[in-house]
Formats: structure tokens, C-alpha cells, sequence
């Protein structure tokens, strides 16, 4: 094997899976004839299917021409955000209106809306950022279009009355972060929003107002950390708080009405936990029939800093502090760990990884090692809760850490191995419109960047 893989090649990538003798089988033996049974409700959604065959729908894993956007998935931004044509796809495949499904890295709810959207029975999600949660929870609440409606007109009526009392809001560091007029004008829409007294509705709201936070505050719009944009602070920076509210809301109140129509009859059972997937929750052993998640690519510190992409919003929204500390306790937050673990010996893929980032810096190599550490106690658990002979599929990157293309997809595969899952199959697709950094530093050096994440791995274990 390469000691030095750098370049994310999909060939090579299918190619290497084989030569390093993963057990790789063809997934449920035939995947096609599986789907053809089932898609015919996507059919008669563009969204989800543009026509043509059912082997073209069954070849498609990029999506690129698709929406992402759609139904309540379109209320607000989340890095990272799984494309809802991919979860439909696997969710059509892997499980029936009996089922109950988990997510353990729930996100901003995706897995969960496409369940409502198919009837499953059950959906669970575990997710540890608080402000996900809230807009899984919104997102997943369907409420009628005219109740929004007169509700928006009622936001707006307290907003224009130059007497309507309101309290301005105020935490931490906050003039750094938005000017004085727009602290003004964002505490007046939030005040307007907390008096309409329903809390569904308000919630409802509230995600459209977190939806133009970033835009009317200093920081970089476009990025995921905190940072001051320059053009923001040196320049003529008028930001338009009412004008961006209102584009949201309308964008929302639509998308809210077409899914209240296909949801109003659903069964499915929600069900999110506020809680971190390394531990132990109140599901049940052998309870779940299907498990659909996307991990972090690797610590929040290097990659996406979830954290941190949610704290203006959850600080405007809701009282909580919870948020500071959340990029710290996400997976691989900590990383004073020693480089010897017992994990090391259940994949030669990882020591061997590790043991070149080391000779590099050792530092990055206890990031990466922590990480790892992390993802394999999230995966003890998903063991646990799922039933046997299930199939559990995970959506991960490949990311370069000092040079060294860590090469994920293979060691979850050796990890979940060791603790009693085989690899049915590894697929790669192109990342195309995933709100995703596609360059990193992986050297860490200012200016030296690399490609990073591109595609994504495919993996579909199944429990022994
Ligand atoms: C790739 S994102 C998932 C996105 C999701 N599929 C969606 O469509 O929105 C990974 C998520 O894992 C969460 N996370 C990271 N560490 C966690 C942990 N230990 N327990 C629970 N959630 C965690 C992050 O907050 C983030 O929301």
C-alpha cells in the first residue's frame, strides 16, 4: 500500500478498498431490484426523481441536478447538511412504514423530515448542539399556512408601531458583533415574535430571524467560524434586518405549506435527544430497524466548527449559554490523550495513518486519534440499538491531515468490523451542492491549501 495517499481519485479509492481486503460485498445483493418496487411515489415528485428510468434514478448519487432546498429542509442553513434525494434514496431501500429509524448525528433534522415525508413508524435523532435541535424541531412541526400568515402580519404591525414597547437584547460581546441600529431592529422583531404567544408559531419565526443573523451581523456570512469580514467592518455596511426578514419568511411560509400537505396525514413518531452519541440513551437494545447518519469529518477545531456557526443565532434566540463550550464536547474536542490506544489494534489502517501524521507532528496526530476514539464509541452504541441482520450507513469524508489522506471510509470499516458489523459495500460520490469547505490547509501553513473533501464515502455495514 502507498504510505502517502494525497489525492482523492475515486478509482483509486475503489481500487484501494479491494486491495486492502475490506470485506466488501455487493449491498443487499441487488440494490436495483430492491428500488424498482418501491420508487414510484418519487416519481410523481420532481424533486426527487427527474423522469427517466429506474436505473437512472438508481446510478444517480450526486444529485446535481436536484434542489436541496425543499419542503422544510429549505428553512435555514446547516454545514454539512445531508442532500434529502440521498436520505430519500437510502430510506426508500433499507426501510418500510414499519420501521423505526435513527440518526445519531441528527443535525439539522434532514433524516427525520424524509422520514415523516415517507410514514415511517418511528424517528429517532441524537444530536448535541442545541441550536440543531431547535430547527429539527421547527422543521418537523408542520403548522398551516394561513396561521403563519396572519401571524407574519401581526410580527410586522408591532414592528412598524413606533410605541410598541420592546426590550433590547443584550449578551456577551455583542456590539462586536452587530452594529447599534441592527441590535435595535433585530430586539424589536424578536420582542414581536415572543408576544405572538404560540409557542409552535413562535419557534416558527424564530428560525426565520436566525436565518439573517449572520448576514446582518460582522461576521464572514459565507464561512462557518466566527470572524470579523473586513468589508463588513471598514465599509458602508447597511444591513437591510426588516427587508431580509421578510424574504425568509415568505421563502419559509411556502415551503411550510407544500409540506403540511404532504405531512398532515403522517404517523411518524419524532423523537430527538438532546445528547451526545458516545453514550448510552433510553433507546432500547435490538430496537432499531435502520440507522442513517453523517458524522463530523474530524474535529471542530480543523473542520466544521458547528459550534461556532450556531452561536449568534442561538445567542438571539434563545437565553441559553450552552453553546460556548459545544465545539469543545463535540467528537475529537479534546485531544490530551495519549498516542497508544486500544482502538489501534482493531484497524492496521488507522496506526498505520497516525503513526505518519506523528513523525509529522504529534499534536495533529492526538487530534486525529481522539477523533477516532470518539467515532468508535458512537459506533459502539449504534450497535447496541440496532437490530440484528440491519443495515446501519453512514455518510463520511475523507480528509487530509499534514499530507496524509486519512482514509476514513476504511477504518470505520475496520472499527465496526471489530466490533461485530460487516462492510456490505463502500460507494463514493461527488460532492456537489453540500454547504462544505472544498479547500482546507492541511499542513496547517497560511496560504497552502488542499482539496479536501470532494467526495464522500458511502458505507453500508450490516450487523452480524
Ligand atoms: C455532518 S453533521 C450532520 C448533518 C445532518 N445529516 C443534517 O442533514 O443536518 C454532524 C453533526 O454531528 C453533531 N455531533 C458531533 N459530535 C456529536 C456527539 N458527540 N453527539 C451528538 N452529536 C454530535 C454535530 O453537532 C453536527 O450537527
Amino acid at each position: 500500500m502507498k504510505k502517502k495517499m494525497v489525492k482523492e481519485d475515486c478509482a483509486t479509492y475503489e481500487a484501494l478498498a479491494e486491495v486492502e481486503n475490506i470485506v466488501v460485498k455487493p449491498v443487499v445483493q441487488d440494490m436495483y431490484n430492491l428500488v424498482g418496487s418501491r420508487f414510484n411515489k418519487d416519481i410523481e415528485d420532481g424533486y426527487y426523481y427527474v423522469a427517466g428510468s429506474v436505473k437512472d434514478w438508481y446510478y444517480e448519487w450526486d444529485f446535481k441536478e436536484f434542489n436541496p432546498n425543499i419542503y422544510s429542509h429549505g428553512f435555514h442553513q446547516y454545514p454539512a447538511k445531508f442532500i434529502p434525494q440521498l436520505a430519500r434514496k437510502i430510506l426508500r431501500v433499507f426501510t418500510d412504514e414499519n420501521s423505526v429509524v435513527l440518526d445519531n448525528f441528527s443535525g439539522s433534522g434532514t433524516t427525520i423530515i424524509e422520514c415523516m415525508l415517507l410514514n415511517r413508524k418511528k424517528a429517532l435523532g441524537i444530536e448535541l448542539n442545541p441550536f440543531a435541535n431547535f430547527m429539527s424541531k421547527v422543521k418537523t412541526t408542520p403548522i398551516k399556512s394561513n396561521i403563519l400568515k396572519e401571524n407574519f402580519s401581526k410580527i410586522i404591525e408591532l414592528y412598524s408601531n413606533p410605541d410598541y414597547k420592546h426590550k433590547i437584547h443584550d449578551f456577551y460581546n455583542i456590539d462586536f458583533w452587530f452594529k447599534k441600529d441592527t441590535i435595535k431592529e433585530l430586539s424589536k422583531l424578536r420582542t414581536a415574535i415572543y408576544d405572538l404567544g404560540d409557542v409552535k408559531v413562535t419557534d416558527f419565526f424564530l428560525l426565520c430571524l436566525s436565518d439573517v443573523i449572520r448576514k446582518v451581523s460582522f461576521t464572514n456570512h459565507g464561512g462557518f467560524k466566527l470572524h470579523r469580514a473586513k468589508n463588513k467592518i471598514n465599509g458602508d455596511f447597511n444591513p437591510d434586518v426588516i427587508g431580509d426578514f421578510e424574504k425568509v419568511c415568505n421563502k419559509n411560509i411556502k415551503l411550510m405549506a407544500q409540506f403540511y400537505e404532504l405531512v398532515k396525514d403522517s404517523k411518524t413518531k419524532v423523537e430527538i435527544i438532546n445528547g451526545d452519541s458516545r453514550l448510552e440513551h433510553k433507546i432500547p437494545k435490538n430496537s432499531v430497524d435502520f440507522i442513517l447518519t453523517s458524522p463530523p469529518y474530524g474535529d471542530s477545531r480543523t473542520t466544521v466548527a458547528y459550534g461556532q456557526f450556531s452561536r449568534l443565532s442561538w445567542q438571539w434566540i434563545s437565553d441559553e449559554t450552552d453553546i460556548f463550550s459545544l465545539d469543545d464536547n463535540l467528537l475529537g474536542g479534546k485531544n490530551k490523550i495519549n498516542l497508544e490506544h486500544e482502538i489501534l489494534n482493531n484497524s492496521p489502517m488507522l496506526k498505520e495513518q497516525l503513526e505518519l501524521v506523528r513523525t509529522i507532528c504529534s499534536n495533529r496526530a492526538k487530534d486525529v486519534l481522539s477523533f477516532y476514539i470518539d467515532l468508535n464509541l458512537t459506533l459502539l452504541q449504534a450497535y447496541k440499538y440496532l437490530k440484528k441482520d440491519r443495515y446501519f450507513v453512514l455518510v463520511s469524508g475523507n480528509r487530509t491531515v499534514k499530507n496524509i489522506f486519512l482514509r476514513t471510509d476504511l477504518i470505520i470499516s475496520e472499527l465496526a468490523g471489530a466490533m461485530g458489523f460487516t462492510t456490505e459495500k463502500i460507494l463514493y460520490r461527488n460532492i456537489i451542492n453540500k454547504r462544505m469547505p472544498a479547500k482546507n490547509s492541511p499542513t496547517n501553513e497560511v496560504g497552502v491549501y488542499g482539496d479536501t473533501m470532494l467526495k464522500e464515502n458511502i458505507i453500508f455495514l450490516r450487523k452480524l
